[in-house]
């Protein structure tokens, strides 16, 4: 062979190789949702470099939950759930706790007067019992999200119990033995914690709806856990021992409540207090009563520094209010207010461009995935 086609064969054996190495190193690696490659979408902004996921195994959140006798839960939204079969996917294997976010609440379920549409809170029932997850219900009873037949119009006290009353029989009755627990009260305490806050039922019935709800939805289904849901009473406060003095006073008149709900919308920016986090949640023990972090969600873009350093603040806060769920005896487990950050309320009705989730908008893991994970593995 002449020297000029040894060196034409050199320099070919060395095109191939630099080609081969360009390949390695440009193309992106990424686990999807089950660990195989896929294309990211060029449309969809990647909210983050995710943490190089090969040295992470990829053991399903619930899984490791499982492990420590807590479930890991999500809110589902109804668009992607009945559009996406990734979104699907994700729920199914990441989740053992399905959160219908809105469709079994008063205004979707009951629209018209006696008129019940369950045709979407069936739909996630299903998905969760095909999926072997729990269900928790919100809300028998909530301020918001009323029909306009309820709120147009006065109406007497007897007339506001009955219908309270049917509504909430209706309801339980119909998910008896599929929905694990409910939200029966949601947000009744006032945002400064100085009283119950004003709603078409305090006016209208008076502060025994509360107790009276518990009643009927424990007469309904006897079997479900019962709690109270709220937001900013997670640490300790005004607003924090407002929900507390109701609590203890619905356990001295033998209300039936088994729990509450601890919603933790917090941010990098305000981050909760973790030590007053379980001063609040033993002092919740030791009225006999359990708690779920039932809402999570940790907004970033008010934050400071790069998106990295954001992921990571976010991350340790996942991991922090994970730690502390683990550490007390009645802490029953720790839900998000979504599956992915596309689908968070605070994209889709706060209208921010946040990133409030564990996963991103390729329903790519993010830092607080892997922290969770890590620290569901770990023993303290
Ligand atoms: O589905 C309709 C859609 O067809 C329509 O085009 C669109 C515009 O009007 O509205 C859509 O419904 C919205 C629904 O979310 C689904 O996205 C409602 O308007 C909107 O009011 C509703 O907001 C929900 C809000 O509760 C009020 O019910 C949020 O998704 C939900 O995340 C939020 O969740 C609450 C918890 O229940 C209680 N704790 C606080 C938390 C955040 O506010």
């Amino acid at each position: 062979m002449t020297r000029r086609a040894r060196l034409r064969l050199a320099a070919l054996a060395l095109l191939f190789a630099v080609s081969l190495l360009l390949a390695w190193r440009v193309l992106p690696r990424f686990g999807g949702v089950h660990g195989e490659a896929s294309v990211i979408q060029a449309s969809i902004p990647v909210s983050s470099p995710v943490q190089n996921q090969k040295d992470l195994p990829n053991v399903p959140l619930r899984s490791l939950a499982a492990q420590r006798n807590i479930h890991i839960g999500a809110a589902v939204q109804m668009e992607p759930f009945r559009s996406d079969a990734t979104y699907r996917a994700l729920l199914a294997k990441e989740f053992n706790n399905l959160i219908p976010e809105n469709v079994m609440k008063f205004g979707h379920i009951q629209s018209e007067r006696d008129r019940y549409d369950f045709v979407d809170a069936d739909a996630l029932v299903a998905f969760a019992q095909q999926h072997q997850m729990q269900v928790h219900g919100t809300a028998l009873v909530w301020y918001r999200n009323l029909p306009k037949w309820l709120t147009d119009r006065p109406w007497t006290r007897e007339e506001l119990l009955l219908i309270l009353r049917q509504h909430i029989y209706t309801v339980v009755s119909r998910f008896r033995g599929q929905v694990n627990s409910w939200d029966v009260v949601n947000e009744s305490v006032s945002p400064d914690g100085e009283s119950l806050r004003s709603s078409i039922w305090l006016e209208g019935i008076g502060p025994e709806y509360i107790g009276l709800a518990f009643r009927w939805a424990h007469e309904a289904d006897p079997a479900a856990r019962l709690f109270y849901n709220d937001y900013r009473g997670e640490g300790l406060g005004k607003k924090s021992d407002r929900i507390y003095q109701l609590l203890k006073e619905l356990k001295q008149d033998n209300i039936p409540i088994h729990g509450v709900g601890l919603q933790m919308h917090v941010g990098i920016d305000e981050p909760p207090n973790f030590a007053e986090l379980k001063t609040n949640m033993q002092r919740l023990n030791d009225l006999g009563l359990e708690v779920k972090i039932t809402e999570m969600d940790v907004q970033i873009m008010d934050g400071i520094g790069s998106q990295a350093d954001k992921l990571a603040a976010q991350a340790s806060i996942y991991r922090n209010v994970l730690r502390v769920c683990l550490q007390v005896p009645n802490c029953t487990g720790l839900s998000t207010w979504g599956v992915a950050d596309p689908f968070s309320w605070i994209r889709l009705v706060n209208h921010r461009p946040d990133s409030p989730l564990l996963f991103d908008d390729s329903y790519r893991r993010k830092p607080a995935y892997s922290a969770m994970q890590q620290i569901l593995k770990s023993a303290d």
